[in-house]
């Protein structure tokens, strides 16, 4: 249902804490591991957003016995034995991570799979996971030769592989270690930049022979993994919104709590810090092998940087509302080396564009990224959130400093990755 929304400025500052939801990326991989494990898997703090729900529903559809009550899962599996062949074909809605994970298990299992998208993943690229499964012998096929869901899997045996992955993808190289599990040999992936370790993580957890040393992760068969309970702590790209809040709502302190500071995700702390914003982060300690900590981040007169290279799979799906922070900065900020953007839930680059530049901004367009000049004072106005969670969030954060209203199209995709989004926002206004 589409919910055509209005926000008006806030006068007095942002203040108070957020427990911010579960880790989406964390979440997913939760349901996945504990589905393939044998023994009773215990998820808390799980992010009931509708992406991960697709992901549950998916393994039930498999025939994997999966409770939840309230932000808590528990999975009881006999590992591969307990999967069946489903009678109709697997619905991924919106979720990238599951359509591009869940091939590198279809793949092995003994049973045929249809799995197919919401419009949107519908024409997201297939080709980067479908490739290299084929390679490992895999029996897939789908529209445009494998490139676009629906895909067809018919399970077969795998053999082991070495690859270089073409494009910094923490999903691609999940898809084809996931794969590796079932191989025969070892599966070798080898990163250009270091992207999110989640799956490496979990999967040694999980009792998996999973090595690394340096950009490449080499992984054994292992057809069995071990029950094992999962925290998951709170996702950084969630509190990513409300760290941009505050730093440039005049008047803010917000203290994010429990959120993951695993460095391959931390990214957007980096960026705040070199903008001049005023960070402090307390309480770190390690859960379920990720590192977590609360997060203090208050009004600061910023500045602009570069983001580029290395840092950009650390911080991918915070760049919206990162420009959004950079319109508020004094001087230039470069984001470059993210063409990756162009293929997420939406062309997150031609987003922001449309965005921020309705809203008053100064932003050019390069192939690869944006060019932001600032610092400019925002105006209202009418603007679109393509369907897309994260420019949803990044325009209501918007709305907070703009002169004018800001009318948003339609908010319902931001229950993707942020259902309580609007109770979090609504506490920290006292407005
Ligand atoms: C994710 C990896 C990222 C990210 C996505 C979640 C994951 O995608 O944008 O939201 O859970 O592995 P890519 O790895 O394709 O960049």
């Amino acid at each position: 249902m589409k919910k055509n929304t209005s926000f008006l400025p806030v006068k007095h500052g942002l203040h108070g804490d957020i427990y911010v939801p579960g880790d989406k990326s964390i979440s997913h991989r939760a349901v996945m591991f504990g589905s393939l494990a044998k023994g009773k898997t215990v998820i808390e703090n799980f992010l009931d957003g509708e992406d991960c729900l697709h992901t549950i529903e998916i393994f039930r559809k498999l025939g994997i016995s999966i409770e939840r009550s309230r932000s808590s899962v528990e999975i009881n599996s006999e590992g591969f034995k307990s999967f069946q062949e489903p009678l109709t074909p697997l619905y991924l809605g919106n979720s990238g991570t599951t359509a591009r994970l869940m091939p590198g298990i279809l793949v092995a299992l003994p049973c045929y799979t249809v799995i197919y998208g919401d419009p949107f993943l519908t024409v997201r690229p297939m080709d980067r996971v479908v490739t290299p499964l084929k390679q490992m012998g895999a029996q897939i096929d789908g529209r445009k030769n494998g490139n676009f869901l629906p895909l067809s899997i018919r399970g077969t045996t795998l053999t082991g592989i070495e690859y270089k992955l073409p494009v910094k993808s923490a999903q691609v190289k999940s898809a084809v270690l996931l794969a590796g599990l079932f191989a025969e040999g070892e599966t070798t992936v080898i990163e250009k930049a270091k992207t999110r370790d989640h799956t490496e993580n979990m999967l040694r957890a999980f009792g998996a022979d999973i090595r690394v040393k340096e950009n490449a992760i080499r992984v054994t068969n292992k057809n069995d993994l071990t029950a094992c309970n999962v925290t998951v702590p709170g996702d950084i790209s969630s509190a990513a919104f409300f760290m941009v809040a505050a730093a440039v709502v005049p008047n803010s302190r917000i203290t994010l709590k429990n959120v993951g500071l695993n460095k391959t995700r931390s990214g957007i702390l980096d960026v705040l810090l070199d903008m001049n914003a005023t960070i402090h982060i307390t309480n770190q300690r390690k859960i379920s092998g990720e590192l977590l900590g609360d997060v203090t981040v208050t009004y600061s007169h910023l500045k602009g940087t570069t983001i580029a290279s290395e840092l950009i799979p650390r911080l991918i799906d915070e760049i919206p509302i990162i420009a959004l922070l950079a319109t508020q900065a004094e001087g230039t900020t470069i984001i470059k080396d993210a063409e990756e953007l162009r293929v997420k839930e939406t062309d997150r680059i031609n987003a922001v564009i449309d965005v921020l530049s309705t809203l008053g901004a100064n932003i050019e367009e390069q192939k690869d990224g944006m060019i932001i000049h600032g610092k400019t004072s925002l105006t209202g106005g009418k603007i679109k959130s393509y369907s897309d969670h994260r420019i949803a969030m990044m325009g209501i954060i918007a709305s907070l400093i703009t002169e004018d209203i800001v009318t948003l199209d339609d908010t319902s995709s931001i229950a993707v990755s942020y259902p309580r989004f609007f109770e979090d926002l609504k506490s920290i206004t006292n407005e």
